[in-house]
């Protein structure tokens, strides 16, 4: 890995996810959207990125790119193919089912990001995505995504992440697809954290409670803002997320913190609402509101968020109104800064376009701080990844010494039930455990458990195992990739696990991966042994 590891960030909106890779110490390569308002505003703040590029990412070719760039060695690509087609707002409308299922091409981009990924060929990558791609179809797009990386090389797991959990003032939650490359040894460790920085909970009024106060249509695009003057409002909890979140000291004026007008009716009804109530709520303590509705639909139209809590997740949707986005203590919704800062945006980080676009970058956007976290966790698995190929020791015993061992090792507990399962002593565990990963390198204990239902018996012929027993290889599970005899086994892992009766590194037992790898291709081994005769 070269000092600082570099990405590609495809459909890359305004940044929130380079921004957080920068901050993680990566160097960007490219940025492709084809949004020119996106592009603009990413060019504004990017200035280290020497391709920002406005194309149709289905029309631009991964070999354009790579001369562009001029290489073909990338450590990450991300992404985040668009997700209105997914999100669970048109479920509910029906719009994604059936038929209408069919129509909306945007469904198909990630097949852009995976021919990315294929040409590339990075040692990581990270596709995010709403939450509402697990069911769309039946979850048949949540499969697909993860059997296609699958055979492009990939070792795949698919995880949420809860934004509030890594510092973020939000209910934000994504799903995000990682994949290692298959040769790289080790696990991607699922828990994503951000070292030296304490997180407390954080809520709305520790992003935005120092802002200075506006009446619905009022504010400037860019204003002096000296922080020192709301000292007042600013506690040892909000100074951390100000301080090393928001990074305003780093900013001398304050922009887009400009509130839309609203109609007098739209602000007589905000009055009606207690902070952190929805009109639903509103209406079960017999408020009447002016705005003409109907029980089914209006629950939802109005949102005063609450001080104390996550504000809701922002949207792109904001664009269009901020009903749903009212502001805690004052009569209007929420301005485009303050949203960005709910989103964990720097105050120096620009959006120099009109407010329609600030809002809809805005909502887009993956979290800086997720991306950060992301950023640190790629970090981490490469350098693992890297130190065990360069001094290949294996400290988990036992480990099998050949594909054979491995595979007499796991067959006396494929047919076992989950009782006698627990009763396996833990050595006999351990090197059964141990002997998956010896044998099937590409495959997550993350996923083992989250397969889906779609079953096949294509699997790719691996003899001396089919020979041990055929059920090893067939019928595998399509989203996970794992064998369907291995379920069982799996689940008494995660048990385990979960009791700590096995610990991270024999759970993840990268060492085990290696040593199969050793195994089939010896001269890794040797090639090793070598290097460290000729340094002594
Ligand atoms: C969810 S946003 C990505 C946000 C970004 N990851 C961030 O952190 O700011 C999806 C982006 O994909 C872009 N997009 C959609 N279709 C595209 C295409 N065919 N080619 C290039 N970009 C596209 C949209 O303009 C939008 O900015």
């Amino acid at each position: 890995m070269a000092s600082q590891p570099t990405f590609l960030d495809l459909f890359c909106g305004c940044g929130g996810f380079s921004l957080g890779l920068e901050r993680a110490g990566f160097k960007g390569l490219a940025a492709i959207d084809f949004n020119h308002k996106a592009v603009q505003v990413f060019q504004a703040n990017f200035p280290n990125i020497p391709h920002i590029l406005e194309k149709d990412l289905t029309r631009f070719s991964p070999s354009d790119l790579e001369s562009l760039i001029g290489t073909r060695h990338i450590d990450l690509i991300v992404g985040g193919p668009p997700c209105q087609g997914f999100s669970t707002a048109r479920q509910v409308d029906g719009a994604n089912h059936g038929e209408r299922l069919k129509e909306d091409p945007r469904r198909h981009l990630y097949r852009e990001f995976l021919r990315h990924v294929e040409h590339f060929q990075p040692k990581v990558f990270i596709m995010e995505n709403v939450l509402g791609i697990r069911s769309a179809s039946g979850g048949q797009y949540f499969t697909r995504v993860q059997a296609e990386a699958r055979k492009l090389g990939y070792r795949v797991h698919a995880q949420v992440e809860e934004c509030v959990k890594l510092g973020v003032p939000q209910k934000r939650r994504r799903q995000l697809f990682i994949g290692t490359r298959e040769d790289l040894p080790g696990y991607f460790h699922p828990r994503l954290e951000l070292p030296g920085k304490s997180i407390p909970d954080a809520t709305l009024w520790e992003a935005i409670g120092d802002l200075p106060p506006l009446k619905a249509g009022e504010g400037e695009e860019v204003r002096e803002y000296d922080i020192a003057r709301r000292i007042d409002k600013i506690t040892p909890r909000s100074s951390r997320y100000l301080y090393e979140v928001l990074e305003v000291a780093k900013a001398n004026k304050l922009t887009a913190h400009r509130a839309r007008p609203h109609s007098d009716r739209d602000l007589g009804d905000f009055l009606k609402l207690k902070e952190g109530e929805n009109s639903g709520e509103a209406i079960r303590r017999k408020v009447e509101f002016d705005f003409p509705y109907d029980k089914t639909t209006f629950k939802d139209r109005y949102t005063r968020q609450h001080r104390h809590r996550p504000c809701s997740t922002i949207v792109a949707h904001l664009a269009k109104d901020g009903l749903m986005f009212i502001h805690p203590t004052q009569n209007r919704t929420l301005t485009p800064r303050e949203a960005a800062r709910v989103q964990s945006f720097p105050d120096w980080f620009q959006f120099p376009v009109a407010r329609t676009h600030q809002f809809r970058v805005i909502g887009n956007a993956v979290p800086p701080l997720v991306g950060e976290a992301v950023g640190i966790a790629v970090k981490s698995f490469l350098k693992k990844s890297m130190k065990q190929q360069k001094q290949i020791k294996f400290d988990l015993s036992p480990l099998p010494n050949s594909e054979k061992e491995a595979v007499r090792w796991i067959i006396p507990l494929l047919d076992l039930d989950s009782r006698a399962l627990k009763e396996v002593p833990s050595k006999v565990f351990k090197q059964t455990w141990y002997s998956i990963s010896f044998i099937f390198m590409g495959l997550h204990p993350d996923s083992a458990l989250e397969h889906g239902k779609e079953v096949s018996n294509d699997a790719v012929d691996y003899p001396v195992v089919s020979e041990g027993d055929p059920r090893l290889l067939s019928p595998y599970y399509v989203q996970s990739g794992w064998p369907v005899v291995l379920e069982g086994i799996a689940k008494e892992a995660w048990r385990r696990f979960d009791r700590e009766l096995l610990a991270d590194e024999e759970f993840y037992c990268s060492d085990a991966q290696m040593a199969g790898e050793c195994f089939r291709k010896p001269e890794l081994l040797k090639s090793f042994r070598e290097d460290r005769q000729s340094v002594a």
